[in-house]
């Protein structure tokens, strides 16, 4: 009798299977049954592990950088210019694992001669802006297309850190502050993006929420509150996404490197969670060989900004020595693989061909409109109609293009660096503005109004400018990077520039493109704020649209603006612990953003969730009831205006009787779009953990039984509806679902 062992790995026996599958019974599918389709991504990836030297199989557990660092040049095989390459195994049709950066496009590291051009969408704070998930799957889709196209097959796209603190530097890489819009944005995303047969991955976990200190600095937070704030994004995101991989993060968690923390990597993440693909390090974050191996890190990124090469010849070691074992090489070699027959990485290899930019870029520009926000609008000064025949356009190098974020995610778009040599020229720069100028977009749309450009340097001339014109519109721009955190103040004067232009002209807009949050000491003398963030490859044009009524402003803040730092939960970010060593305590536990500023009675700038339309919207019928087990909040959305647009409708959720960590939590949303006078019912299902605190001591999260408050409204801080529903005590396990 043959073993079960041997059946699985007979080559004759599997044909004999797959021959009712899709595949017919070839002879390279005798002698290479893992390629066989039919059979589930674990079968496949035993199949071939068993056939694999520990060589082999070590191949597989690191990466090298894509492009020239230091003494190190990259392998044969290597993409230029990219993320990263782990080699593959030809001898048993395993394709290497090309890598490339980011959410934002396909990226190009910056020290390559070789640009890569990619399609660049809005930042991820935009995208999350748009409150959309059906656009950022497409978006995704879109970016994973070119990543295919351009030779890719792991995009490292999927960053769902928390923005604890609207200075840090990568926020414009995240989606807000809030776990539920958070993970269900970034989720999307990464749908979108392995809906191309590619891997997407999900970073960076977990808390690095900011950029001070974040290789060496020791991160301390409640797990429990952990698990209702940053981590519940990571979760969202993990069980919608279901990415291929996971990697972790730079800094320390409660004293160990979240690359050699076994909490976060095997509790959390398999124990709790069950996830199944594999975690990939962060670039520069791996510390060590056996105690990265053992705690759940299954493959090393980007091996020469380490200390050393720890996942080949140190673990090789580490292994010899007994310190790591064969069967934990094994799983991480098999974790791997799965994911890559999983996604469809060996099925569907990736081949270069032609993108089609001006399609993708249509993308792109939804984004930008439906993700830009409209703080305010006095007067109605927006959009400009026939009467505006003068516009002033001033400053943020409106004549050339809009600005990006730096570093890992910048991508090159078609047409270049429309403002190069900026400094800084080194990392953490290039400073990048994709060419999509403001100005030529509104020349386009103005109708035969006579447009005219300050650059901004003069503020007295641009004030002069103003003063002639019937409109002003001022571009203000913050640039913010990876690996630096920046301050909340416009820099270089602009405050000063704005407050000129506006005592001039009283029909004054300011345009912001900045990574996240800023301070607007001029806002009571301006008519209108866009917040464009950084819009992307067709930003200008987005703009110019939403400036003339083309499209409506349907963008909603994923993140508190605050009125200074002395309300954010650390003013300081740089903090150390008695040894001198750089820490973030995270005293605020879940009490996140919003939840912040409400459980503390603060008052901010702009309230998470706010966004204006061109049109006015009111919400009634409220019905909270329980349909299964689950809260459903039912409600009529009506277009009260004269000009048709898309509203964001939000549901709040709290205890009557309190005890949670803020005074309510998103629920849930509905984007909905309608013409004037139209009504729509919709209907939001509110995740149960939602409505749960979570305790490791009590198994997981647990609904306490009484009361509960539903509210509808346009913010977090403008709730128009309320209802109350009676829930029972409902237990829920840690683990993903869905
Ligand atoms: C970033 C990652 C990125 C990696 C590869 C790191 O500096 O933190 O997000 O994926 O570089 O470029």
């Amino acid at each position: 009798m043959p073993s079960r062992r041997s059946l699985l790995v007979s080559g004759a026996s599997l044909c004999g299977l797959a021959a009712v599958g899709t595949l017919g019974c070839t002879p390279q599918r005798r002698s290479r049954p893992w390629l066989d389709a039919s059979l589930s991504p674990d079968t496949r990836a035993r199949l071939v592990l068993a056939q694999m030297t520990r060589e082999e199989k070590i191949s597989l557990l690191s990466g090298f950088f894509g492009s020239k660092r230091e003494k190190y040049a990259p392998p044969p095989g290597v993409r230029k210019g990219s993320a990263g390459y782990v080699p593959g195994v030809p001898r048993l049709g395993i394709p290497p694992q090309w890598q490339t950066d980011a959410g934002l496009g396909v990226a190009a590291q910056r020290d390559a001669k070789h640009k890569r051009n990619g399609t660049a969408l809005p930042s991820g704070l935009a995208m999350a802006a748009t409150w959309d998930p059906e656009l950022a799957y497409r978006a995704g889709a879109m970016i994973g297309a070119e990543a295919r196209a351009s030779g890719f097959n792991v995009m490292l796209a999927g960053g769902v850190n928390l923005v604890r603190d609207p200075r840090s530097g990568r926020n414009f890489e995240y989606a807000g502050e809030d776990p539920l819009l958070a993970g269900v944005m970034v989720g999307a995303q990464v749908r979108g993006v392995q809906s191309n047969r590619i891997i997407s991955t999900v970073k960076h976990f977990a808390f690095n929420d900011q950029e001070t200190d974040r290789e060496s600095a020791d991160v301390q937070v409640d797990p429990d509150q952990a698990r209702m704030s940053d981590l519940l994004a990571f979760q969202l995101a993990i069980e919608q996404g279901d990415p291929g991989a996971v990697m972790c993060a730079y800094n320390r968690v409660d004293g160990d490197y979240a690359c050699e923390s076994r909490r976060l990597l095997s509790d959390v993440l398999r124990r709790d969670w069950g996830w199944k693909g594999y975690v990939m390090s962060d670039w520069g974050a791996t510390h060590s060989a056996a105690k990265a191996a053992n705690a759940g890190l299954d493959q090393q990124s980007g091996r020469p900004f380490d200390a050393k090469p720890y996942f080949a010849r140190p673990l090789r070691v580490a292994v010899a020595r007994g310190e790591v074992s064969p069967a934990r090489l094994d799983e991480m070699a098999h974790r791997i693989l799965r994911s890559m027959f999983a996604k469809g990485l060996i099925d569907d290899p990736v081949r270069r061909s032609p993108l089609d930019f001006a399609a993708d870029a249509a993308v792109a520009q939804q984004a930008a409109e439906e993700g830009t926000v409209l703080l305010k609008n006095a007067g109605g000064a927006l959009p400009f109609g026939p009467g505006i025949r003068r516009i002033a356009v001033i400053g943020g190098r409106a004549d050339k293009g809009v600005l990006a974020g730096g570093v890992s995610s910048v991508v090159y778009a078609p047409g270049g660096n429309a403002v190069p040599g900026l400094a800084p020229t080194e990392w953490p720069g290039p400073v990048m503005y994709h060419p999509s100028p403001p100005l030529t977009a509104i020349k386009a749309r103005a109708d035969g109004a006579e447009v005219a450009f300050a650059d901004g340097r003069d503020p007295a001339a641009a004030a002069r400018l103003a003063a002639g014109s019937d409109a002003a519109v001022v571009f203000a721009t913050l640039w913010s990077a990876e690996s630096v955190d920046s301050a909340l103040e416009l820099p270089d004067r602009q405050d000063a520039l704005i407050a000129a232009v506006a005592a001039a002209n009283p029909r004054t807009v300011v345009v912001l493109e900045t990574g996240g949050p800023v301070l607007m000491p001029w806002l009571d003398q301006v008519a209108a704020v866009l917040e464009a963030w950084y819009p992307g490859i067709r930003g200008g044009e987005a703009i110019a649209d939403l400036l003339f009524g083309r499209s409506d402003p349907s963008g909603r803040l994923p993140v508190t603006f605050p009125r200074d730092v002395s309300q954010l939960p650390r003013p300081n970010l740089r903090e150390t612990d008695a040894r001198g060593q750089p820490v973030v305590r995270y005293t605020e536990g879940a009490t996140v953003g919003y939840k912040w500023f409400d459980a503390r009675g603060l008052e901010p700038l702009f309230p998470f969730g706010h966004g204006l339309s061109y049109t006015t919207f009111a919400y009634d019928g409220l019905a909270a009831e329980l349909q299964g087990q689950d809260l459903v909040a039912s409600f009529g959305v009506r277009n009260t205006g004269r000009r048709a647009g898309l509203d964001v409708a939000q549901v709040y959720v709290s205890p009557q009787a309190g005890g949670w960590e803020a005074p309510r939590r998103l629920g849930g949303w509905k984007k909905v779009s309608l013409q004037p006078g139209e009504t729509v019912r919709v209907s939001v299902r509110v995740d149960p953990r939602l409505l749960a605190v979570f305790k490791a001591a009590e198994g997981g999260w647990r609904i306490a039984p009484g009361v509960y408050k539903v509210e509808v409204g346009a913010s977090s801080r403008d709730l128009k509806l309320a209802a109350t529903v009676e829930l029972a005590e409902r237990r829920l396990p840690a683990a993903l679902t869905g």
